[in-house]
């Protein structure tokens, strides 16, 4: 039987390629950014389907031009928001994302910028290594201690959970808001709160880890974050459009919020610029689930998903 086409967006990690170019006829993308979406277009012309990432739109006039070959696709990603899944379902097109194997780096992402931010660790790896470092003194870049304070979490789901849990382990006490509030044996003691608003009153530090949606888009803005208690810290290792980006930096220049760690920014890759300059700002590139065995087992779980499709199944991740 012939290899069923395969259109791979992105060079994904070696292991997950050489399945892919020994499983399926693949189109691969060497140009090393995103296909504009005209290049998309013509990459996936006569394929049978997508393996894409969060970084390929697959918007409405993208999936409505489609050739009618494409008849999956399967995006390497938990989040999907860069997919319009009611299109997609109409034109009987299948999609499937990668649930679960992210959850612990990303959880171990979240953890790392919660307390950087906390810590000052961009102010004290500045002062370090420009050589200015005086030495040693009491009140030297005193940070925030989360040990005894409340951890806020914006989306309890499988990433939200495995926050919590970490932050159990520093002693944080642990409030979430999520659509629905959680059996006991997942709250572990967790106190649910039924609106955003009575959550972010609450988080002395939060974690956003909700899904991108109409609803979540910009929550974080110049009235809610009036909400939160003083000397707050902000986490966000989902979506950059959850935070309203100038809300947050005027509120991290005058103070209102004490830090932020970030991950995530709309309209990656190009940042807001006005984080750059701020010291109470620790950044990444959005790396939360940047290690090689979750990358991995991402591809894996994607491929499995074009298998089981491609054998007459259905794929355990369908989203559509
Ligand atoms: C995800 O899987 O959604 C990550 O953010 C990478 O896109």
């Amino acid at each position: 039987m012939s290899k069923k086409r395969l259109c791979v967006t992105r060079e994904l990690p070696e292991d997950v390629m050489q399945r892919a170019v020994r499983d399926y006829d693949c189109s691969l993308n060497d140009t090393g950014r995103p296909l504009t979406p005209d290049e998309l277009l013509v990459s996936v012309k006569d394929m049978d389907g997508v393996l894409c990432c969060s970084s390929d739109k697959f918007d409405e006039n993208i999936i409505r031009s489609l050739s009618g070959s494409v008849k999956i696709i399967a995006t390497f990603s938990v989040g999907y928001e860069h997919i319009k899944i009611q299109v997609a379902e109409t034109k009987g097109i299948t999609v499937t994302n990668t649930p679960d194997v992210l959850t612990e780096s990303t959880a171990d992402t979240a953890i790392l910028l919660l307390l950087a931010a906390a810590r000052r660790a961009r102010e004290a790896l500045h002062m370090i290594s420009s050589g200015n470092w005086t030495g040693w003194t009491p009140t030297q870049l005193l940070g925030i201690q989360p040990g005894g304070r409340r951890l806020g979490i914006l989306g309890m789901g499988r990433i939200g959970c495995a926050v919590a849990d970490r932050a159990r382990a520093f002693g944080m006490k642990i409030h979430y808001y999520n659509r629905n509030k959680l059996p006991p044996n997942l709250e572990k003691g967790a106190i649910y709160h039924k609106s955003y608003e009575d959550l972010f009153s609450v988080s002395d530090f939060l974690s956003i880890n909700c899904q991108m949606t109409p609803e979540t888009k910009n929550l974080i803005n110049c009235n809610t974050i009036d909400l939160f208690p003083k000397d707050a810290v902000i986490v966000n290792t989902s979506r950059g459009g959850v935070i309203e980006d100038s809300a947050l930096i005027e509120a991290l220049k005058s103070g209102r919020i004490a830090a932020a760690g970030l991950d995530v920014f709309e309209g990656e890759p190009n940042v807001n610029t006005g984080y750059f300059p701020l010291e109470n700002a620790f950044i990444f590139p959005h790396i939360g689930s940047a290690t090689v065995d979750t990358r991995n087992a991402m591809g894996f779980r994607a491929l499995d998903n074009l298998d089981t499709y491609f054998s007459g199944g259905i794929p355990r991740d369908r989203l559509a």
